[in-house]
């Protein structure tokens, strides 16, 4: 799969219906909400005030990545509050197993995600218990960092054990994503590719996202 979620995170918040709106015009596939809570990391951006208006100016699929200490107390609200898909770090917590039941009773797609700093290894033992996997190509926290390149030996590493395997787990890459390497994202294995400073900083977002789809 070939999908792309621009991140709100790099959206301009005066004018969120704006974005939105060009958003919803574009090929991209999913918005991606980046919520982060000063604790899990050295960050804050917003919470469930902005689900409303996403959710209700943006057509695409909600794809949110939790950033927080304790996902399993905020999990079920985001799927209320109109998640498509809900995202924890594994690393945040001490079983994901339950927090996923969670997600799932809601009937929302579950993710579990990793820093780079993390072991891919870590993850293979969930990769049949999740609809997707994100793996972080800069260390989560901020917007407009630079891509990690080690991470596309971890996408090709994940691809083999999926396929080996023959589940349906979709792959996601977050951070430094932009125009230029999202090709060869694709190739190693990528299904999902969420840019924020490379789409909402392009002269021409509609059609950057375009390139990278494409
Ligand atoms: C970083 C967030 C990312 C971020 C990506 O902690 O998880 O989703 O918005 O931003 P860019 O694409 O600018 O690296
Ligand atoms: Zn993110």
């Amino acid at each position: 799969m070939k999908l792309i979620a621009p991140s709100v995170l790099s959206a301009d918040f005066g004018h969120l219906a704006d974005d939105l709106e060009m958003i919803n015009r574009s090929e991209a596939d999913w918005l991606h909400v980046d919520v982060m809570d000063g604790t899990f990391v050295p960050n804050i951006s917003f919470g469930f005030p902005l689900m409303e208006p996403m959710r209700k100016y943006c057509t695409k699929p909600l794809d949110v990545h939790l950033m927080i200490v304790h996902p399993e107390k905020y999990v079920e609200r985001f799927c209320d509050a109109g998640a498509w898909s809900v995202g924890f770090h594994l690393e945040a917590v001490d079983d994901p197993l339950p927090i996923l039941d969670l997600i799932r009773a809601k009937g929302v797609r579950t993710c579990l995600t990793i820093n780079p700093d993390i072991a891919v290894e870590r993850l293979v033992s969930y990769l049949d218990k999740v609809d997707m996997v994100l793996l972080m190509s800069v260390f989560a926290g901020f917007g407009g960092q630079k891509f990690i390149p080690e991470t596309m030996s971890k996408i090709r590493f994940i691809r083999q054990e999926i396929e080996r395997r023959g589940l349906q787990t979709l792959i996601e890459i977050d951070g430094g994503v932009n125009a230029e390497n999202a090709a060869e994202l694709f190739r190693a294995g990528a299904d999902v590719l969420v840019a924020g400073s490379a789409v909402f900083g392009s002269p021409d977002p509609i059609r950057t996202i375009h390139t990278m789809k494409n």
